[in-house]
């Protein structure tokens, strides 16, 4: 990435944890030297947060990279170490999950509770004829039982596979296949923007396609009809009747616990393969750490979908192991009102929320009138995950949400990665808005040139992690030199990320985006990131999304896309104005080779399920292309309403 920009993004604020905050807090600094000292000694300390039924030998064994085997030769049991262990220890009255279904209705489970039903569903499965190590494949909405799917499959030792319950059956076809799923866990339907929205149709046209699934385990949750078939059993009839006991046998920990498939914006989806004891000591220690959970008082949201590597590791295993008290949600944030977010929050008095920076932006363009309509005084700490984060959307998110003062954490990480890898620690780092600042203790990331060579501060390049960590993903599931290929050739002896960053001249990390993604326009690598928070820094805009496209002078050009906040005029020659005035902001304030040829006035950004801006079809739109294959979209319709426009021009 270029000298000349890799400096222009001047943010100098910088905020302090809470005094409070940092005299309490979790973790203190002493990890990172501690870290520094023995990363592995380090990571065995964490490692004994949990509770293992054999010790073992070797911490980690590196002996074949990139193939790591982490607490080689130890023994535990997931679901023992998120539910037993607590329940045992008397504290099976806590509340696990505050469940709140969108049409309203809402349910407690405590851990006594989450715990007979694991167990119940663990000799349901077993009935079903699943044994450790089968596949299965789990298709439901946001709902206790997804949980409660999860936990019973880690029981019993299957390897789960979560699919976003918003994919395709071609999707989920493609994903049974993969990895030969035995088992399908789904419901006839969930909720979605006030309406019963249904799955097992879905699931149905995947199954007759997939000849390893030999049965369907069915939550009844809408009471639509249903087709019904031999293969399927009905949840309430088969889990809710079994026995409640069920004894947790352990498993190696380098058992495989979970498949994920992350799709990237292209090529054909990657089984992510992550195994037992590494992965439950990372998402453990990092919910302790980046978190500040104290399971005792606080009430933790991570508003994630549980088809995400977020729902895995912040709602499940990285909360549930530390018995934290949570709050899950079915639904939209704007059903059947846009402060549904904020409700919940009053509601449950939630100390620590989780979200992603596309809803904060969205939030933004609602008005921060909405989250003021609100008691949001339980908050102490709120977190940021998926996407670089503005630094003004960082802003609002503090003032409007965080009352001016509560610390954010901004954490990086990815589905390859299992858990979060560069954060600040809550009770130490004082942050600057849009950094996710320095990688965890224990945690060894850099930034590097095209020759694999650290840059120096002030510096551009791309992200690596030079050492192993326990989370860290084993393999693509079927396909290790495709997991050799994609992850550790581009650079010698280190993961890459495939993420663009930046070092300040503090040697905090500032992340620019995908590297498919950066631009080249003159010659000057300029990153989409920072060109989009230039935007976004002025007051009239709520979010934008910059794409390179095809110019014959200058190779690529900046088309920018943005949505005006709230009120903003934007007919005729307002929109006009704006335009100009807004090309020259971020000229202004990244130089003038960052100028956009093109700034077009949007309603709305298309993205993909998780959040991401997909600017595939913005290039696409830039280029004055017909649109490539729009199936990943979250809604469809977006793609008319930006054709079409709202202003235009240059
Ligand atoms: C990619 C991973 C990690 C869980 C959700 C996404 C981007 C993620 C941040 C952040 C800047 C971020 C990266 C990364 N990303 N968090 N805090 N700042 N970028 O998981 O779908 O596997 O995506 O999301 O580009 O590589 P994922």
């Amino acid at each position: 990435m270029s000298e000349a920009l890799a400096n222009l993004l001047n943010e100098t604020r910088q905020f302090p944890p809470p005094a409070e905050l940092a005299a309490n807090a979790n973790v203190t600094a002493d990890s990172y030297a501690e870290a520094a000292e023995d990363r592995l000694g380090f990571w065995a300390r964490q490692a004994e947060r949990l509770t293992w039924a054999k010790q073992w030998d070797e911490v980690l064994d590196w002996s074949h990279p990139p193939f790591a085997k982490w607490f080689v030769g130890g023994q535990l049991n997931v679901a023992y170490n998120c539910l037993d262990r607590h329940v045992e220890a008397g504290r099976g009255d806590r509340v696990a999950i505050h469940w709140e279904g969108e049409p309203g209705d809402t349910r407690t489970l405590t851990y006594a509770d989450l715990h007979r039903l694991t167990c119940q569903a663990a000799n349901a499965l077993t009935e079903l004829g699943v044994e450790a190590g089968d596949r299965v494949a789990i298709y439901l909405p946001m709902i206790p039982e997804a949980a409660v799917a999860m936990l019973a499959c880690a029981r019993v030792g299957a390897t789960h596979s979560v699919v976003f319950g918003g994919f395709s059956a071609d999707a989920l076809t493609n994903r049974i296949q993969d990895a030969s799923a035995k088992v399908v866990i789904t419901a006839d339907g969930g909720y979605r923007r006030g309406k019963p929205s249904a799955l097992k149709p879905t699931v149905d046209e995947a199954v007759a396609n997939c000849p390893s699934v030999e049965h369907v385990l069915v939550v009844r949750r809408t009471g639509e009809e249903v087709a019904w078939s031999a293969k399927d059993r009905w949840w309430h009839e088969t889990v809710e009747t079994a026995a409640p006991e069920h004894t947790a046998q352990p498993f190696d920990a380098e058992h495989p616990l979970f498949i994920l498939y992350t799709s990237g914006t292209t090529a054909r989806p990657k089984g992510i393969l992550h195994t037992t004891g590494g992965y439950l000591t990372q998402a453990s220690w990092t919910t302790h750490a980046v978190f500040d959970l104290k399971p005792e008082t606080d009430v933790y949201w991570c508003t994630a979908d549980i088809g995400w590597v977020t729902g895995h590791s912040y709602i499940v295993y990285g909360p549930l192991s530390n018995g934290a008290t949570q709050v899950m949600y079915e639904g939209t944030p704007d059903t059947p009102h846009k402060g549904r977010f904020w409700e919940i929050v009053d509601k449950y008095k939630v100390s620590i929320l989780y979200t992603a920076p596309t809803l904060i932006r969205t939030m933004m363009k609602w008005g921060e009138e909405i989250p003021a309509g609100f008691d949001l005084s339980s908050l102490r700490l709120l977190g940021s995950v998926g996407e670089p984060i503005n630094p003004e959307a960082w802003m609002w998110y503090r003032q409007h949400v965080g009352k001016g003062a509560l610390p954010i954490v901004d954490t990086w990480w990815q589905t390859e990665t299992g858990a979060i890898m560069i954060s600040p620690l809550p009770g130490v780092t004082e942050t600057k808005p849009g950094s996710a600042m320095t990688p965890l203790p224990g945690v060894v990331a850099d930034v590097v040139d095209d020759q694999g060579q650290s840059v120096p501060n002030g510096g551009g390049g791309y992200l690596v992690l030079r050492e192993p960590w326990p989370s860290m993903l084993r393999t693509i599931w079927g396909d290790d030199s495709r997991f050799i290929e994609t992850y550790w050739s581009r650079f010698e002896g280190m993961y890459f990320a495939g993420d663009g960053a930046k070092k300040d001249d503090d040697g905090h990390i500032w992340l620019l985006g995908r590297v498919d993604d950066v631009m080249l326009v003159s010659g000057h690598n300029i990153s989409t990131t920072e060109v989009e928070s230039a935007l976004v820094s002025h007051p009239s805009v709520a979010e934008a999304a910059v794409v390179g496209a095809t110019d014959p002078t200058t190779g690529q050009a900046i088309v920018a896309f943005a949505i005006p906040r709230g009120t903003t005029d934007v007919t005729g020659e307002a929109g006009e104005k704006l335009i100009a005035e807004l090309r020259n902001h971020v000229a202004r304030t990244l130089g003038p080779i960052a100028k956009p040829r093109q700034i077009m006035l949007v309603p709305e950004l298309p993205k993909t399920r998780s959040g991401k801006i997909m600017r595939r079809l913005l290039r696409d739109v830039a280029e004055n292309r017909s649109l490539g294959d729009v199936t990943t979209l979250q809604d469809s319709s977006v793609m008319d309403l930006i054709s079409s426009g709202m202003g235009g021009g240059k």
